[in-house]
């Protein structure tokens, strides 16, 4: 089966949003790991004064991670799934988080203006049609200095994570996907994975879209070697110290 692109993918999220935060929730680590990536971003002065961007916000797992640790920034959460943005947009937000229903391909024709401090990208990248135009337009959108941090399934290239990665699939993931009727998104989460970048990639990619100071940092529990943080920064003021 090819993998989900563009309007298919899109039609799949809108399918799965009913049951997302369900099985989310059955992965006691979920929340926690979106929480370190988002604090990895290093934002000063709990986010005050700050603009970020979340990237793929689905139900607002990954704006929650942000929200705890940049509580006064201004939070800009886009999704091209008006199944997930609804059941974000419908949680209780702080009034300086706003939610954009666009793809990210398309983020000006949507309104959302640049300059932001900071972007976050939580399961996102191995999703979109093509990484390297939108990691582009993440550039464009950034302040100079600014920050960026993917949280993504990236392999570490061995043979151990790959058949972890497919084992949990297989045990878990693909199974309670097939429950909530969502067989489709959860056979594309599995095999999206072993297509994409492994983290070595995934640097390389960020480095030959103009970011600096990239590093692939891991994350712990079962997800070692098979997930990591991406942090990076665009050139400019903060460059130095970042
Ligand atoms: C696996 S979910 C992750 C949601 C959230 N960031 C989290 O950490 O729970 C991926 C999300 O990315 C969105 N997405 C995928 N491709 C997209 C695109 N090209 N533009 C905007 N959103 C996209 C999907 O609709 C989905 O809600």
């Amino acid at each position: 089966m090819a993998l989900l692109h563009d309007g298919e993918l899109t039609a799949a999220f809108d399918h799965a949003s009913r049951s997302y935060d369900r099985l989310v929730a059955a992965n006691p680590g979920y929340h926690g790991q979106l929480r370190r990536s988002a604090r990895r971003l290093g934002l000063p002065d709990a986010g005050r004064g700050l603009r970020v961007l979340d990237l793929g916000c689905g139900t607002g797992a990954s704006t929650a991670a942000l929200l705890a640790v940049a509580p006064y920034a201004e939070i800009t959460a886009v999704d091209a799934s008006a199944g997930m943005l609804a059941r974000a947009a419908g949680k209780p937000w702080p009034p300086g988080v706003s939610f954009v229903h666009a793809p990210v391909e398309g983020l000006a024709d949507a309104g959302v203006a640049g300059g932001f401090d900071a972007v976050f990208a939580a399961y996102l990248f191995r999703n979109v049609t093509d990484p390297d135009a939108v990691l582009g337009a993440v550039r464009e959108a950034l302040v100079p200095g600014g920050r960026l941090a993917v949280h993504e399934y990236t392999l570490t290239g061995g043979a151990v994570p790959r058949a972890v990665w497919t084992a949990v699939c297989a045990g878990i993931l693909r199974p309670a996907g097939r429950l909530a009727g969502d067989a489709g998104l959860y056979r594309h989460l599995w095999r999206s994975v072993l297509a994409f970048d492994t983290a070595a990639e995934f640097t390389g990619r960020l480095r030959r879209a103009g970011f600096r100071q990239v590093r692939a940092l891991p994350l712990p529990g079962w997800q070692t070697g098979i997930t990591h943080t991406f942090v990076a920064a665009t050139a400019g003021a903060r460059e130095e110290g970042a």
